[in-house]
């Protein structure tokens, strides 16, 4: 049997990164590890409960008691939080806009990071996200870096909305983009680099198709 290695993703907003990642997961019967999404789960928690995404301590015991189950489903990954399916709210803009400001405080990245890890730690795993090459799995056999301009990261955002049937507008995507990308590279702890051994493909132009074809030639390298 062929080795079970760990790939980790990592890359800026809408680079691409879950789309491919689950192509990938598929094509090797891996698993798929969302780790924004258990980060939107956390700030999903946080605003139906009141508690201030600037208040570290709070932030951290109301992780201890909120369970995060991701799952996989035929019609993608579902995200369950305390039992009850947030796979879709995850995804609005309330919680869009405050995750980044959840995830800057260290306790609660250093817990999350705990939790990915003891999902990863068997192998056979591709997690995307932000810091997985460069701190939750720095010994990942692959790790690739994802990045798009962001006009394009905001033409397929605005795409998925309008196919979903959402309001959407260009500017407000483009500058919330903008926006994340900034608190995300900027913030002290883990903040969204490449690592120094992470293979770059800028995906601007390119189909998924093509992306995830590049990935595995990189993954088949590393499994021989
Ligand atoms: O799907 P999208 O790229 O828009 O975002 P995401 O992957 O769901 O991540 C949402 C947010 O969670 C990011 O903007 C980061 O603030 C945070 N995040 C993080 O800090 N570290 C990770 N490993 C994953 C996500
Ligand atoms: O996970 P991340 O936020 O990096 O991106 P995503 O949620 O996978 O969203 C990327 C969107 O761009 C999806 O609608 C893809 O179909 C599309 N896309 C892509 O992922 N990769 C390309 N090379 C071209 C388009």
């Amino acid at each position: 049997m062929k080795q079970r290695i760990n790939i980790a993703i990592d890359g800026p907003a809408a680079a691409g990164k879950s789309t491919v990642a689950k192509l990938i997961a598929r094509r090797l019967s891996y698993v798929y590890i969302d780790t924004g999404a258990m980060y939107r789960a956390l700030t999903y928690r946080a605003l139906q409960c009141g508690v201030d995404v600037h208040d570290e301590q709070a932030l951290l015991s109301l992780l201890r008691h909120t369970h995060i189950e991701l799952q996989p489903s035929p019609q993608g990954q579902l995200v369950f939080v305390n039992g009850e399916d947030v796979t879709d709210i995850i995804r609005g803009e309330a919680v869009t806009n405050a995750v980044s400001f959840v995830a800057q405080h260290p306790l609660v990245r250093e817990e999350m990071v705990a939790r990915q890890r003891a999902m990863a730690k068997g192998g056979g795993v591709v997690m995307d996200g932000r810091d997985i090459g460069t701190n939750v799995l720095p010994n990942a056999e692959v790790k690739i870096f994802l990045k798009a301009s962001v006009e394009e990261r905001a033409r397929r955002r605005h795409e998925e909305n309008i196919a979903r049937g959402f309001p959407s507008d260009f500017e407000t995507l483009k500058e919330e983009i903008a926006r994340r990308d900034r608190l995300d590279s900027e913030r002290e702890t883990a903040p969204l680099r490449k690592a120094p051994d992470a293979v770059e493909i800028d995906t601007t132009s390119l189909s998924v198709e093509e992306v995830a074809a590049r990935i595995m030639e990189v993954v088949n390298e590393r499994i021989g």
